[in-house]
């Protein structure tokens, strides 16, 4: 069987103040009529014969609304991807036996074309035993995914000769010349094949209390990580398909400014908003809020539930900072 676990218990950070930790990014509908969460399972629903969607406990009651037939699957704790997706392997496994995972993130734009390397890394993964990437062509350094050095070219795909998680503008900038690949965040695994990578990592400990029926426990004795950097980045068993596919993270404001509709001046808005003279700018709104901006260039602004943030688009990965601050001064 082809199991489709669709990750949907993000917090949205870097989408502050429309994401927040009771309303995160994944549930709402940032560029378009509905939820990024309720597109994704529609995009995967016909390749799969069953479609999970795996969250953290917060947010198990919102899912149905998005996702009404899809299986909820809610890992013990908010840990990351990395602890989440090594309990998903393990839950699915246990209930449907021998299968194929392809695990999808919910955060995503993604244009047509999605079906044929999602097959592909499918077989990939049930032929191979690798632990298979979608792989997508760069077209700016960005800092915020992770990087693929493609090696041997196998023919359906090409082994993973490096793996890099959110380098640094430098770095980035050395990977996109070098030809390498962004990391989709979609991957195809059997349940064997991540677990057995999970075993040779920090998360062991949680592996070993879930073989013990003791989620939970194993939970509270992992940190926080993403499955990039627990498992992916030493990886010496991955492979990635190279997908030709019109793909965007929806992660950070500037997003918006790539995949939303500017106006003459280059402005992208969201909400209500008056523009003066002002160009590139992004300004996003709830429906009580309304923002104006005179003789600025390349800034955004994003209202709702009465905060405002203001930053410069290029810096909107550092909108992180802004919500540790907030969340250490709570
Ligand atoms: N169930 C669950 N539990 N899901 C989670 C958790 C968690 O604790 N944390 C995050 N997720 C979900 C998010 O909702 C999102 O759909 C997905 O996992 C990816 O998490 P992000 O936090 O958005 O990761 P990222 O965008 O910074 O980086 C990842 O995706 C990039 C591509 O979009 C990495 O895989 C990068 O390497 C990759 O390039
Ligand atoms: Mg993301």
């Amino acid at each position: 069987d082809t199991i489709a676990v669709v990750l949907a218990g993000g917090v949205g950070t870097r989408l502050y103040p429309a994401s927040s930790r009771e309303r995160p990014k994944q549930f709402l509908a940032l560029d378009g009529e509905r939820s990024l969460l309720s597109r994704t399972v529609e995009r995967v629903e016909p390749l799969a014969d069953a479609t999970y969607v795996l969250t953290r406990p917060e947010y198990a009651d919102l899912v149905p609304d998005h996702a009404p037939d899809a299986e909820v699957l809610v890992e013990p704790a908010g840990r990351d991807t990395g602890p989440a997706l090594v309990y998903a392997a393990h839950r699915v496994r246990d209930e449907v036996g021998e299968c194929v995972l392809l695990n999808l993130p919910s955060d995503h734009r993604v244009g047509d074309g999605f079906a044929d390397p999602a097959e592909r890394a499918l077989r990939a993964a049930r032929e191979t035993g690798k632990l298979v990437t979608l792989g997508v062509e760069p077209d700016r350094p960005a800092t915020g995914y992770g990087y693929i050095k493609p090696g041997t070219d196998r023919g359906d795909y090409f082994d993973v000769a490096g793996f890099f998680e959110k380098p640094s503008t430098e770095a980035a900038e050395r990977y996109v010349y070098d030809g390498f690949l962004w990391n989709a965040g979609v991957f195809a695994w059997t349940p064997e094949a991540l677990l057995d990578e999970a075993r040779r990592s920090d998360l062991a400990p949680l592996v070993e209390s879930l073989d013990a029926g003791q989620p939970e426990r194993g939970f509270r004795l992992v940190e926080p990580v993403s499955v990039d950097y627990a498992i992916l980045e030493g990886c010496a068993n991955a492979a990635v398909v190279p997908a030709d596919v019109e793909w965007d993270d929806l992660g950070a404001w500037d997003a918006l400014a790539r995949v939303g509709d500017p106006d003459a001046a280059g402005n992208v808005v969201a909400g209500n908003a008056l523009t003066v003279d002002a160009e590139d700018c992004v300004i996003a709104t709830d429906e009580g809020s309304h923002v104006s901006v005179v003789g600025v260039e390349g800034l955004t602004v994003a209202a709702y539930d009465g905060r405002v943030l203001v930053v410069p688009t290029e810096d909107a990965q550092r909108v992180r900072e802004v919500v540790a601050r907030l969340e250490a001064e709570e």
